[in-house]
């Protein structure tokens, strides 16, 4: 195995940093890990080098809701992800965010490269505009009726019921997401980079080998079609990158999160003092893979290359997709408790397990994945409990009582070892290739054969005969030794169990070069438990936790609670809710349930009677400001008319709670 050494660096997409990690993250991750600590093992120089992807509006409004500013909020993500990543074993070398410096250095220089290479362009576009909340709105933040099909409620991009794809303008009665107010349109001037100009060198690349034939398919279709100039630069409000020479405008997400690979290994570089120019110049022998889902491809495959392109780097060596993760057959559901948090699965179960399960289901392809939990349990039971581990513990016990812990000096059967290790370069190959589920399958039933090795010889019952003391040793030494080979292989996979089973032996397991001798001669530790079997108690707690977390985050489970029929947005805005000041309260004495509430909207006041009696004070009431259904049908009722009603919330007579605005909320306000 003298293969000249690789230089290889693995980046897995930058997971939002509005949010928690979850096992759908988790399946690319360990793919990502996998797959490097397989090229470790080989030999090779290896590093994984990713960030948190911090920048953008919703990041931007979360920080505003929990009252922070964005960078606590993105400092604190950032701690809570790495532990979540230390935690499931993933051998990352570095891991930043996009909103360090390193990362503004990159995209300001691939920027001006840009620009200076004649890709940037700059038009001034009409764009839809929330005068409400002061800001243009992106395509997403746009509903209306679909201009072909007339369905309802369908964003500014395309609509869900009949596919078409049109932009937020083409939409009938457009409203803004944001406010529920009609926008209007606003004139700004944005940059774009011209993809057209890469089309030549983006087919190359393509057809480089560096993509899977199921992307390139995706791509030929895009090429089809022609590619539009794409827009890189968002108006303020914004969380970002400001764009140099402008005081108003910030570069696209889009822009600088798939940079931050490249910022990641700038500050990697620097840390560890590699050359980073080695590793992004273009004729360069070191080698770049970017593991991503199939959600984000176009990005991948044409905006990111491009830049590289344009700016004098280095274009990817391949881009991987992957599928989505699917739980028990469906979409992971938070309501089914399916919507599995990293944390929650750790604070259960051992991160091998998930692992061995993902690695046993992964192939080179873009097909989803499904975690069936029952086949879960069973499959980590069967094979890395029942075969493997099984093996070592089957001999273990035999090499301490007759052979004071040591090895015997030659392998009963080198046939056997030879065969084992002769797999080497198959299953190294479907590590290469990503077909994890093949390189599982060839290593599990190498285990079959080492435990019918094992009961063939039955130790067990030779080491009754005080004559078969050395055999027993023997064999022992044989399994001991399949063994060996087996975890090797798994060490990418299960690096924890991998861990133990070092321990045991001895020696490390994280060369398979390694394997060309086997261990003879030498003394082992004490066995020690390797992998309990999965408790199938651990995953109904799992599920029930992630329930509760659900409830935690205020979302709510749809089965457990009885919730209304689904309304569109139009249905809700003919609501016409209003921020009203309570001026005067009086109870109905002829009523048990009644206050009479004398509400100010701004210039108007209502007379309405609310069944709040049991729950408040009259008097407490006056001078607070709450909210109240504004176009509510007016009501005649015994003690006069009603013109319209106060929200509240809770079951009723005592325990009910009228709404309050936040402070600044004036009357008249609308609420949407
Ligand atoms: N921030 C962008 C990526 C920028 S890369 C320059 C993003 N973030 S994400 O948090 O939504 O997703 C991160 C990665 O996790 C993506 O590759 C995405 O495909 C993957 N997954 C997120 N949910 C997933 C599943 N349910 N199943 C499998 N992969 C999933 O996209
Ligand atoms: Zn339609």
């Amino acid at each position: 195995m003298s293969k000249p050494k690789r230089r290889i660096l693995v980046t897995s997409a930058l997971p939002y940093a509005n949010g928690a990690i979850h096992i759908g993250h988790m399946l690319e991750y360990i793919q990502t890990d996998i797959w490097a600590r397989f090229q470790r093992s080989q030999g090779h120089e290896c590093y994984f080098a990713w960030a948190d992807d911090a920048h953008g509006a919703p990041i931007m409004l979360r920080a505003q809701a929990e009252n922070i500013t964005p960078e606590e909020l993105i400092g604190r993500m950032n701690a809570e992800h790495q532990q979540d990543f230390k935690d499931f074993g993933l051998s990352f070398d570095h891991y930043a965010t996009t909103h360090d410096e390193a990362n503004r250095e990159c995209v300001e220089m691939i920027y001006q490269r840009l620009e200076e290479g004649g890709y940037v362009v700059k038009r001034t576009i009409s764009q839809f505009y929330d005068e409400q909340q002061g800001m243009f709105l992106p395509d997403r933040f746009i509903k209306g009726t679909c201009p072909k099909c007339k369905s309802e409620d369908q964003y500014g991009d395309n609509c869900e019921v009949c596919g078409t794809t049109y932009t937020p303008t083409d939409l009938i009665n457009p409203r803004s997401a944001v406010s529920g107010t009609e926008p209007v349109m606003r004139d700004s001037e944005h940059h774009f980079v011209r993809l057209s100009e890469f089309e030549n060198r983006l087919q190359n690349w393509m057809t480089s080998g560096a993509l899977q034939p199921e992307v390139v398919n995706k791509m030929q279709e895009w090429f089809e079609d022609g590619l539009r100039d794409w827009d890189i630069s968002r108006d303020e409000p914004y969380f970002g990158f400001k764009i140099p020479g402008t005081d108003d405008k910030y570069f696209y997400v889009w822009v600088d999160a798939p940079i931050c690979y490249m910022a990641s290994f700038k500050e990697l570089s620097e840390r560890i003092g590699l050359d980073f120019d080695e590793w992004w110049t273009p004729d360069t022998d070191t080698e770049l893979y970017n593991f991503i889902g199939k959600d984000i491809i176009y990005f991948h495959t044409l905006f990111w290359p491009a830049m590289l392109m344009g700016s004098g780097f280095r274009a990817p060596t391949a881009v991987y997709a992957h599928g989505f993760l699917t739980v028990d057959g469906v979409k992971m559901s938070k309501s089914r408790g399916t919507f599995i948090q990293a944390r929650t699965y750790l604070d259960h179960l051992n991160p091998d397990y998930l692992r061995y399960y993902f690695a046993a289901r992964l192939g080179p392809g873009t097909g989803d994945i499904d975690l069936n939990l029952e086949d879960f349990v069973f499959r980590v039971n069967s094979d890395m409990v029942g075969k493997v581990v099984n093996i070592a513990s089957r001999c273990a016990g035999f090499i301490h009582r007759g052979g004071d812990g040591k090895l015997a000096s030659a392998l009963p059967e080198p046939a056997l070892y030879e065969h084992f290790v002769d797999q080497r370069e198959l299953i190294a190959d479907d590590f290469e290739q990503r077909n994890y589920q093949s390189a599982i399958r060839r290593i599990m039933a190498l285990a079959d054969e080492g435990n019918r090795y094992i009961d063939e010889h039955k130790p067990w019952q030779l080491s009754k005969q005080e004559d078969q003391k050395d055999n027993v040793q023997a064999i022992c030494t044989q399994g001991i030794n399949l063994f060996r080979v087996l975890m090797t292989y798994l060490a990418p996979v299960v690096p924890f169990t991998a861990d133990i089973a070092a321990e045991f032996l001895g020696r490390p397991l994280d060369l398979w070069s390694e394997l060309d001798q086997p261990m003879l001669g030498v003394a082992i530790n004490k066995f020690q438990p390797l992998m309990t079997r999965v408790d199938p108690v651990k995953i109904e707690a799992i599920i029930e936790d992630s329930k509760e977390n659900l409830q935690a985050a205020g979302e709510e489970a749809a089965p457990a609670l009885d919730l209304a029929d689904e309304i569109t947005i139009d249905d809700f805005l003919k609501v016409d809710l209003r921020i009203a000041k309570i001026v005067d309260a009086q109870a109905v004495p002829e009523a048990d349930k009644l206050v009479r509430l004398t509400l100010d909207i701004g210039g108007e006041t209502r007379n309405v009677f609310a069944g709040i009696k049991s729950a408040y004070k009259p008097e407490d009431l006056v001078g607070r400001h709450t909210v109240m259904v504004a176009n509510l049908k007016p009501r005649k009722m015994r003690f006069g008319v009603s013109e319209g009603m106060v929200l509240a919330a809770g079951p009723g007579g005592s325990d009910l709670f009228i709404l309050t605005p936040d402070e600044g909320a004036v009357p008249g306000m609308r609420v949407t």
